[in-house]
């Protein structure tokens, strides 16, 4: 087990580079189940949510085969169908997008109930609609979602979903490309990763229209052939690391983005008083003054992602004045506050509201992260606060950040990783 260990109170100063996108990443990679041919994937991040689905993908029989740290290439072609284990599949959330590729693909599937950040209910009824509606028969069984046609193909649909749900989008898109006929996904989510999805599916010979609207059109084609894809990068990671320069103060330019998708954050940090400068695909980011109070909600794309919530709180416990946050996505996005109020924020929450009053300074604590967002937003908080803080529970960090430590520090931070005993392979451990 490791920690970190960061000794905080100094801005940044660098530049970094954004690598592709986790949640993109996670639909194409099981995307590729669905393609009969060699499909090349490019830009995909060094993360342990992208080695678990690709491990995944190998243990249903794909050929996966590393280019270079970023490149691999996936041949699904001799696949054969069998319930994914309930080892690998729980441990990512993303382990939904199988049931979609996988009833596509052989009209049957058998995938663990997906695991990931506790948020409070994470309910899949729309998964499970959605699939139904395409002519699936889904029950869960043994903690396995279990999904059936009997071995016919799908059958395309009109699918309104009752929620805007990023994951049903993808699952109901990937379900959807192989069908006969045409589905059509009503109130489907917007994401930029949506968008990447389609564009994979489409670039290896799917027919999908309306991605990035709230009506995406799934003509279903007979088969996908090879090809080769490059993931767009990561909106969150380079969020992370725009508030991270806003809660310590610097300038740093963050390279491989995609302006655009950075509109509904840079929109809040330039009304903290930090300054973005768009130059080419970098932004480059500069806090001097002192950060104002502004209040934000959550809400799904073009909205202020609910994936940055906890990032711009670390940076607002520093601003002046006092800020209010509504999370408008999840039910109980708020866990990593009492870890912020060891460090001396004063932040309030009630239900999905969470009132910061602003001060002078954190000091360092030790922290313990629980989940992926909340994690980074605790590394953030770390290098705002004077003095020594420790962060234990990383691998919740590691499922999401490309070399984190890497890119921090070369942006001047004083982080170390350190080694810590597992507490479970303690001798007379008890408890
Ligand atoms: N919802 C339902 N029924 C469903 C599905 C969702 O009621 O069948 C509700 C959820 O309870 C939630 C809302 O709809 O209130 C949105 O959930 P969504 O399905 O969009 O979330 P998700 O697909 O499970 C993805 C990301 C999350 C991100 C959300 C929202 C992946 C693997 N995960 O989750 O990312 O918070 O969309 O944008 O793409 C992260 O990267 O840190 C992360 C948690």
């Amino acid at each position: 087990m490791k920690k970190y260990v960061i000794c905080g109170g100094k801005p940044l100063y660098g530049t970094v580079e954004i690598s592709g996108a986790k949640n993109a990443a996670v639909g194409i990679i099981p995307a590729a189940l669905l393609v009969d041919g060699l499909c090349r994937i490019e830009n995909l991040p060094q993360i342990s949510d992208v080695t678990l689905m690709l491990n995944i993908l190998q243990e249903l029989g794909a050929q996966v085969r590393t280019i270079n740290h970023s490149t691999v290439e996936v041949n699904a072609s001799a696949i054969y169908n069998h319930p994914v284990s309930y080892e690998s599949g729980r441990k990512i959330r993303a382990s939904y997008y199988l049931m979609g590729a996988l009833l596509g693909r052989f009209g049957q599937a058998e995938v663990p109930l997906p695991g990931g950040c506790d948020f409070g209910g994470r309910p899949i009824d729309q998964h499970i609609k959605g699939l139904t509606a395409l002519g699936a028969k889904v029950e869960v069984k043994n903690g396995f979602m279990c999904a059936t046609t009997g071995g016919a193909r799908l059958k395309g649909a009109p699918i309104y979903l009752d929620v805007t749900s990023v994951g049903a989008t993808m699952n109901l898109m990937l379900a959807a490309t192989l069908a006969e006929g045409m589905t059509v996904i009503e109130n489907a989510a917007k994401e930029p990763h949506i968008v990447d999805l389609a564009n994979f599916l489409n670039s290896m010979g799917a027919d999908i229209a309306g991605a990035g609207t709230d009506v995406i059109k799934v003509r279903g084609v007979e088969r996908l052939g090879g090809g080769e894809y490059s993931i767009i990068p990561d909106q969150i990671e380079a969020g992370t690391y725009m508030a991270a320069v806003a809660a310590t103060g610097g300038k740093i330019r963050v390279n491989n983005i995609i302006p655009k998708h950075m509109e509904c954050i840079t929109a809040k940090l330039e009304e903290m008083g930090v300054q973005v400068e768009e130059d080419g695909d970098s932004l480059i980011i500069t806090r001097e003054g002192a950060l104002q109070r502004t209040n934000i909600k959550t809400m799904p794309y073009p909205g202020f992602p609910t994936d940055m919530q906890p990032q711009i709180a670390a940076a607002l416990c520093l601003a002046q004045g006092t800020s209010v946050l509504t999370e408008g996505v999840w039910d109980n996005r708020y866990r990593y506050t009492e870890e912020f109020r060891r460090l001396g924020a004063r932040i309030q929450v009630d239900g999905k509201i969470a009132i910061i009053e602003g001060v002078e300074k954190l000091t360092g604590a030790p922290m313990e992260a629980c989940d992926l967002r909340a994690g980074a937003a605790m590394m953030i908080a770390g290098l705002a606060a004077q003095g020594v803080s420790e962060i234990t529970n990383i691998r919740h960090i590691e499922r999401g950040y490309e070399d984190i430590i890497g890119k921090l520090t070369g942006l001047g931070a004083d982080i170390q990783v350190v080694e810590v005993p597992d507490p479970e392979q303690q001798v007379g451990a008890v408890g």
